[in-house]
């Protein structure tokens, strides 16, 4: 765990392991609270597996990416996100860190050129409602349903309808999902139609209050 905890934070960044992460509240989607327990997870099912190309999808500032990098869980790190607020911070990070990295700004897929990944990650908006519904504790920032919602999981539903594309015959999907929002099961029919099926499933160790991740794969992959 030691390897890609967060060491220190400041106002406007964190450290990622090796890395100094820029971030503000427009951008942060509780990755920095939880990239510790997803990287853990995502190595445990990697299994040992060392990927080549990965790309974070909903990257906000890019934690998971990182953490990924930083863990030797990928060699190299790619970003997209739909936001600009993510732009800036990613193109910031990247500078900072003296990386060669890209990022996308795109609606899922729509502006990413094609080429192949074998592993995305994401933590990804979680609830087909609008949050404030049942956390009118939270700020503005911490709700807002860019980072929050997927109403009828329009966005989850497009992200599996093109992922083909992007994903080698080998390549593995992992994703953090809010156990208030979904259960695996609500993702069945959108992966059944696109041969996509789940592979791994695990409880958050550090946060089973409300986090779980599930690893999907080409069928028969
Ligand atoms: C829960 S936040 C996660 C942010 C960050 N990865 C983290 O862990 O803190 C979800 C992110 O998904 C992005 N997003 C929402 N809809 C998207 C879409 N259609 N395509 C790409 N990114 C999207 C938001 O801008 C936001 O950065």
């Amino acid at each position: 765990m030691e390897s890609y905890c967060i060491l220190e934070t400041s106002s406007n960044s964190i450290k990622v392991g090796d890395f100094t992460v820029t971030t503000n509240p427009e951008t942060d989607g509780y990755g920095a609270l939880t990239v510790q327990d997803a990287i853990s997870c995502f190595l445990h099912f990697a299994q040992g597996r060392q990927f080549t190309n990965t790309l974070e999808w909903c990257c906000g500032p890019g934690y998971f990416g990182f953490a990924a990098l930083h863990s030797k869980l990928t060699k190299q790190i790619t970003f997209s996100d739909i936001s600009k607020h993510a732009q800036s911070v990613i193109l910031d990070s990247i500078k900072v860190n003296n990386l060669d990295c890209k990022f996308y700004l795109s609606d899922n897929f729509k502006n990413i050129p094609k080429q192949k990944f074998d592993l995305i990650i994401a933590n990804p908006p979680h609830f087909n409602f609008t949050v404030p519904a049942w956390r009118d504790d939270l700020q503005v920032n911490e709700h807002e349903p860019r980072k929050m919602r997927d109403l009828n999981w329009d966005i989850h539903r497009d992200f599996f309808n093109t992922v083909n594309d992007y994903l080698t015959q080998d390549g593995k999907i992992m994703l953090m999902e809010n156990i208030t929002g979904s259960t695996p099961d609500t993702f069945t029919d959108m992966l059944e139609k696109n041969n996509l099926e789940i592979t791994n499933f695990a409880n958050s160790i550090l946060h089973s209050d409300f986090a779980y991740y599930i690893e999907i794969a080409k069928n028969g992959s």
